[in-house]
């Protein structure tokens, strides 16, 4: 089965609404709603979605916000709901992002929450799971992933596999400049099918897309998506610049910029 790329921008907590208009206008003037074969999804700062939803009505980009939490409504001052992130025209949400369970004590089992309820929602989670530099040193990469794999994902209905990615994103190639080997990536990519399929079945891990992150640039791109468990990509750094954002997602695209006004 061929699964269809998916290449996300992780803003984090960068850009002011200005920018972020800015940036999707260009991103549009260079071609981004031609690339109709991979979904692209920009996952910005909850202070741009409104705004950015408005832009992109009419456009092949997907929305996408970075956290969202474990209930819809409720006494919990400061959050934000996956049915809220959906009111203001989220299709997609980052879950467990390493940057959250270092700074925010986020654990695999309040993953598991917010991928429940994420889902109830209707939102498309993209799951983050990764080991850090001592666990690969170690020896223990496959531990851990299978761990935050077989804890984060907890039980799902198989087909909510086909709604969903995970994002193997290794903590020490995050925003370090190192990027893991294509083999690298493939490997533990491999082995995360391989939990999920033990856990589903092989049809279910077949349609789940995982996507790689970590100091992802748009020279990786080919080299990375020719791996057969590399199904996209998850960009911090290089998705800033539209013009690289651009290079990254027009990855092995026969496609030249257009400079048509949008
Ligand atoms: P960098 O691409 O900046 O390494 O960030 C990766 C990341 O954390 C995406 O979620």
């Amino acid at each position: 089965m061929k699964r269809q790329p998916l290449i996300v921008a992780n803003w984090k907590m960068h850009k002011q609404l200005k920018e972020a208009l800015e940036f999707v206008r260009e991103l549009r003037r260079l071609g981004a709603d031609q690339l109709r074969d991979r979904t692209v999804v920009l996952c910005a700062p909850a202070t741009a979605l409104l705004a950015l939803s408005e832009v992109l009505k009419d456009s092949a980009i997907r929305l996408g916000a970075q956290n969202a939490h474990w209930e819809q409504a409720g006494a919990f001052t400061g959050e934000i709901s996956p049915t809220q992130l959906l009111d203001v025209g989220c299709s997609y949400v980052i879950l467990g992002h390493s940057e959250r369970r270092e700074h925010f004590a986020e654990t695999d089992d309040r993953v598991r929450q917010k991928l429940r309820a994420a889902l109830c929602a209707g939102l498309h989670p993209i799951v983050c799971v990764g080991e850090r530099g001592e666990e690969r040193e170690a020896q223990r990469t496959h531990r851990v992933l299978e761990r935050q794999i077989g804890v984060g994902l907890g039980d799902l209905a198989p087909t909510e596999l086909g709604k969903m990615a995970v994002a193997y994103e290794p903590v020490w190639a995050i925003g370090t400049g190192v990027t893991a080997r294509p083999d690298q990536a493939q490997q533990a990519q491999q082995f995360i099918r391989s939990c999920v399929a033990k856990a589903y079945g092989p049809e279910a891990a077949q349609a789940l897309r995982i996507l790689y992150g970590g100091s992802v640039q748009p020279d990786h791109m080919d080299s990375l998506l020719a791996q057969p468990d590399v199904d996209g990509a998850l960009v911090g750094g290089a998705s800033l610049s539209a013009q690289d954002f651009w290079r990254i997602i027009s990855f092995h695209s026969q496609l030249t910029p257009t400079h048509g006004s949008v």
